[in-house]
Order: structure tokens, then C-alpha cells, then sequence
């Protein structure tokens, strides 16, 4: 160091240790490259120079840079601790009074939680879940499921096409309007029996009001194998509503018309909301419309390739939004899709 004017000599650098006390943030960091920084730090430079030192100074050079070299972090820590408190201490206190925020615990909506329990109830009983496409075609969606190619089901008016998809006849894309199309779709994906729940949303061009939405659940039961009848249809059925609804809930089952089953059927569950004497939800009858069922029609099962000389079966459909607003007393099937969390979280602790 002595022999190379470019760089000060220990004692003016020893001097600068004085002025770090009273550094600011910026300034200590310069000083601290300008000292110790590993590629240009004057201190650094100096150890590099030791080799070339005649061999009795390496030593005492050596200690003494090494020495000053100390002093400074020492300072520069020290300083560095000084700073870091001062500025600590200029920010606002904590109230450590005031009482803590209230967490937001979020909770299972009540359709899913309906959904959870029908599927959970099937499961017992020995059915797999299955799901398919929201986006179908118009033969999975209706022709397939034998409603006869003018049926009014399948105009514009009440189902939503797929803009441009004007292809073959019974290759136009739509979204499905009930998940009875997984019904072929799981028949053509293997051998009977089947036993099947599918839940699924469905998508229908209806008005939003009390008792409609324009999207919505539905969950879908197929069972089909060798001699099943009408029976295991209502045994089945009947054993699934009460175990939903209570054991003693009345439940009834009357005709009706779908094109894939036949003979088709309705089931109704006692009104939760008037226990039977007559309320608006009900429509004044005392009853709650829960599901759409049938013996599955043999072309559907021939459409979707099962033998329908061998196997029968019986098939339903549910819509889970009804079920909680039976289940859990709401009156309007808006309240569960308005989102608002006031109307929700009445359902967050609610047991599964
Ligand atoms: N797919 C029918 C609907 O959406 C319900 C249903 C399914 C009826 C299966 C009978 C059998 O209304």
C-alpha cells in the first residue's frame, strides 16, 4: 500500500471510521462498498497487496488490515442497528386494545351440500357417479332419448344452440337441458348392469323467477340390469326420499310423460315449508315435486346398444335447487343464486 500512490495509506483510512457514527442510510451503504466491497473496497485492495509486500511487513500488515477491517463492519453494523430503530420507532404503534377482525369462514353452498347428500345416499346403496358434457349434440340430448324430431322441446324457444353449429340433422351443439344424455353415455361406455348417479348443470331458455333459473342442477339415476321392474324404481325411490327428507315424511308417486321412460312417473315429498295444508311454495297442493322417474324405454336402451329383450331398468332425475328449498325452507329459488352472503352463511355451520 505504501508503494502504490493510488491508494491511501491505513491511517487516512482509519480516519474516515469517525464519520460512519453519523451516516445516513445511503451514505453508510456507500462507505461500506467504498471500505469493504469485495472488488474495488480500499481495504480489499490492500489484502490483494500483500503478497508483493517484502517478506518481514506481510505479517504486521496483514494484522493491522485485517484489525481495520473489523473496526469498520463493527461500525457499520452498529450504525446499520441505529438506523433500522430510529426508523421502527417512527412508525405508528400498534393498539394492541382493539379487538381482533372476525375471520371469514367460508361454507358448502346449499345445492352442493343437497348434492353431497343425494349422491352420498345412492353411493350406500351400491350406485358410482358419472358426469358428461354441459355442450351436446341435439341426438344425445333429445333424439336418442326418443323425442321425435319435431318434439317442442328442442325449439329455439326453449333450448340454447351453439351460434353456427347447423351441421347434420341431429349433429346441431347445444347446452344440454338435462343430463339424461349421460344416461347413453354411460351405457355406450361398457357392458350392463349399470348403477349410476349423475350430477351435472343444465341449461334451459326459461325467465329467472321464484321457481325457475336459467341454469341449474340436476342429478341424474340410471339402474339397469337383468329383471328389474316398476318395483325397485318406488322401493328405491321411497327408501332415498326418506332418508333425504325423514324417515316419516309422506311421499307419493303419480303418472306422468317423459319420451324416454315408459311408463313415466312423478315423485312428491310432503311441503316442508305448510306440512301439508297449503302455501304458496306448494302452490297451495301440499306436495313438493322432487323428481321425474320411468322404466327406461326399450328404444333408449337399443339407441344406446343394451339388449332390450334382456335388460330393463328405471331412471330419474332430480333437481337438487327444489330440494334445498324444501329442504331447508327457502321460499324463492333466487335466494340461492343472488350470492348474497347474508342469505349464505345461515348454511356455513350447517350440518353435511
Ligand atoms: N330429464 C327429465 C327432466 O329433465 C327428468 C327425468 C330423468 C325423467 C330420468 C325421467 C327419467 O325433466
Amino acid at each position: 500500500m505504501t508503494d502504490d500512490p493510488t491508494l491511501p495509506s491505513l491511517e487516512a483510512v482509519e480516519a474516515r471510521l469517525a464519520q460512519i457514527r453519523a451516516m445516513d442510510p445511503a451514505a453508510l451503504e456507500a462507505e461500506q462498498i467504498a471500505i469493504l466491497g469485495r472488488k474495488s473496497g480500499v481495504l480489499t485492495a490492500a489484502m490483494r497487496r500483500i503478497p508483493s509486500l517484502p517478506e518481514g511487513e506481510r505479517r504486521a500488515f496483514g494484522a493491522a488490515v485485517n484489525a481495520l477491517k473489523l473496526r469498520f463492519e463493527e461500525a457499520i453494523e452498529a450504525r446499520q442497528a441505529e438506523l433500522a430503530q430510529a426508523a421502527g420507532a417512527a412508525e405508528p404503534q400498534a393498539d394492541r386494545t382493539m379487538p381482533g377482525r372476525e375471520t371469514w369462514q367460508g361454507g358448502l353452498h346449499p345445492v352442493t351440500r343437497v348434492v353431497h347428500r343425494v349422491v352420498d345416499i345412492f353411493r350406500r346403496l351400491g350406485f358410482a357417479v358419472a358426469t358428461g358434457p354441459e355442450v351436446e349434440t341435439e341426438w344425445y340430448n333429445f333424439l336418442s332419448l326418443n323425442f321425435p324430431a319435431d318434439h317442442p322441446a328442442m325449439d329455439m324457444h326453449d333450448t340454447l344452440y351453439l351460434a353456427g353449429q347447423t351441421a347434420a340433422p341431429g349433429e346441431r351443439l347445444l347446452l344440454r337441458t338435462h343430463t339424461s344424455p349421460v344416461q347413453i353415455r354411460v351405457m355406450q361406455a361398457g357392458p350392463p348392469p349399470y348403477r349410476v348417479v349423475i350430477p351435472g348443470t343444465v341449461y334451459r331458455k326459461d325467465a329467472f323467477d321464484a321457481s325457475h333459473a336459467p341454469a341449474f342442477s340436476q342429478i341424474e339415476g340410471l339402474a339397469v340390469d337383468e329383471g328389474i321392474g316398476f318395483v325397485d324404481l318406488k322401493a328405491t325411490l321411497t327408501h332415498f326420499a326418506q332418508r333425504f327428507f325423514g324417515g316419516d315424511t309422506p311421499v307419493r308417486i303419480r303418472p306422468s310423460f317423459f319420451p324416454f321412460t315408459e311408463p313415466s312417473a312423478e315423485m312428491d315429498v310432503r311441503c316442508r315449508l305448510c306440512g301439508g295444508t297449503g302455501c304458496p311454495a306448494c302452490k297451495g297442493t301440499g306436495w313438493m315435486e322432487i323428481l321425474g322417474c320411468g322404466m327406461v324405454h326399450p328404444r333408449v336402451l337399443e339407441n344406446a346398444g343394451v339388449d332390450s329383450e334382456r335388460y330393463t331398468g328405471w331412471a330419474f332425475g332430480m333437481g337438487p335447487a327444489r330440494m334445498a328449498l324444501n329442504l331447508y325452507g327457502v321460499p324463492d329459488i333466487r335466494m340461492l343464486y343472488e350470492g348474497d352472503v347474508r342469505f349464505l352463511r345461515q348454511f356455513a355451520g350447517a350440518p353435511e
